[in-house]
């Protein structure tokens, strides 16, 4: 298979195919190797990330394997660097898928993020806990989280990246969540976890990452927090805003405000968890709080055999101004990573509600390209643009 074909054809493809796409949405199905590739695309402006479970970095899932392969320059591990994963029992260490997942990236050139050190959520209950099930003390929870990420972080220095070091810190307000890290250690555990992590790889870069973030409140809360963080000079180089987004939140204006704000902190700003969950929801703006869930029910499930003309039109109508934006902040945005390779992993299909076809995505369940490849292809931001990168080193 060409990976990389030469740019003339890879134009006059790219314009065929766009040209095919927008007429008759439905019939356009080119062969793969045909089709341009996303990291190519948009390398002039910032890397396309993926998520990978583990059938696709084994490659027992062959297709999943090769359009991870083809599209994307980054990867992030959908599970297998969780603390449940990584150390599920008090120092008895898994490294056997995550090796599997490194060797994925390093097999293909890309860029590697470790996801993710320190989180409430995959963290078994031990971690929280001393011999008699008790609250651990502020000492045994912070020897233990410098005793995680110093052998994780170590096994894969020069090799890793990047690391998403504290996941999800943050309330809707834009306090502190109350989690087990807060409550055991108190406010130093994120200036901790980063400075732990930094000692165990000076090269790596550190992240911190959250959903909901384009809500004012809590995006204050997180520029509060790097502020705060860069201040006291702790080791941290970019801020990941996840974009588990809805059709209709959040509103390209505060996705565009949210962008901009960030890019002013002077680290690097990425997108780091992408889909557009298209099904309904009965409430609004729950980000995605993987604690929240609904109980079965079919009025919530509407799409079980593909997704209506109109339905598919505005998700690639979503994709398309989406991309327009990170375009327009292409000087600070340096990743878009998209939550999944195609609709079948997507874990959407359990969340909020267990079974449900989900449509989020930019290739379907067989890993065909929807309307929304094409759509964020054709994307140019016009006239408007942010400032070169300026602040913002390069890796
Ligand atoms: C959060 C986490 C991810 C993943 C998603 C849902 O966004 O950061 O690791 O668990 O929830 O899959």
């Amino acid at each position: 298979m060409n990976l990389n074909p030469p740019p003339r054809r890879a134009a006059t493809t790219l314009a065929t195919l766009l040209a095919a796409a927008t007429v008759h949405p439905g019939l356009a199905q080119p062969a793969a190797e045909d089709l341009p590739a996303l990291k190519d695309a948009f390398q002039p402006h910032f890397r396309v990330g993926v998520a990978l479970n583990e059938a696709q970095f084994t490659g027992r899932d062959a297709r999943g394997a090769q359009l991870a392969a083809r599209h994307f320059n980054s990867i992030t591990p959908e599970n297998v660097m969780k603390w449940a994963s990584l150390q599920p029992a008090p120092g008895k260490f898994d490294f056997a898928a995550a090796d599997r997942f490194v060797e994925f990236g390093e097999r293909h050139g890309m860029f590697i993020v470790g996801h993710t050190l320190v989180w409430h959520s995959q963290t078994p209950a031990w971690v929280f806990q001393d011999e008699a099930g008790a609250p651990a003390s502020r000492e045994v929870l912070l020897e233990r989280m410098r005793h995680h990420i110093t052998n994780v972080v170590t096994r894969y220095r020069g090799r890793v990246h990047a690391w998403d070091v504290v996941n999800e810190a943050l309330n809707e307000d834009g306090s502190l969540r109350p989690s087990p890290w807060l409550r055991l250690i108190g406010e130093d555990y994120l200036a901790r976890a980063f400075t732990f992590a930094h000692e165990a790889d000076p090269q790596a870069e550190l992240y911190y990452n959250d959903y909901s973030l384009e809500n004012a409140p809590k995006r204050e809360g997180a520029i509060r927090l790097v502020r705060k963080l860069q201040a006291a000079g702790v080791p941290i180089h970019g801020l990941g805003t996840q974009q588990h987004v809805k059709l209709d939140w959040p509103t390209l204006a505060q996705v565009d405000a949210t962008l901009a704000a960030f890019g002013r902190l002077g680290i690097k700003v990425m997108v780091t968890e992408l889909d557009v969950d298209v099904l309904p929801q009965r409430t609004r703006n729950r980000g995605a709080d993987v604690g929240f869930r609904l109980a079965a029910d079919p009025a919530l499930n509407p799409y079980t055999n593909g997704l209506p003309t109109d339905v598919q039109q505005a998700l690639s109508t979503r994709y398309a101004e989406l991309f327009r934006l990170y375009r327009k902040h292409a000087a600070v945005l340096d990743r878009v990573t998209f939550w999944g390779v195609t609709d079948r992993d997507t874990w959407l299909n359990n969340w909020p509600m267990a079974g449900r076809t989900a449509h989020p995505l930019l290739f379907d369940r067989a890993g065909q390209p929807k309307p929304a490849f094409f759509a964020i292809l054709g994307t140019d931001p016009g006239p408007e643009r942010t400032s070169p990168r300026a602040a913002v080193s390069a890796p």
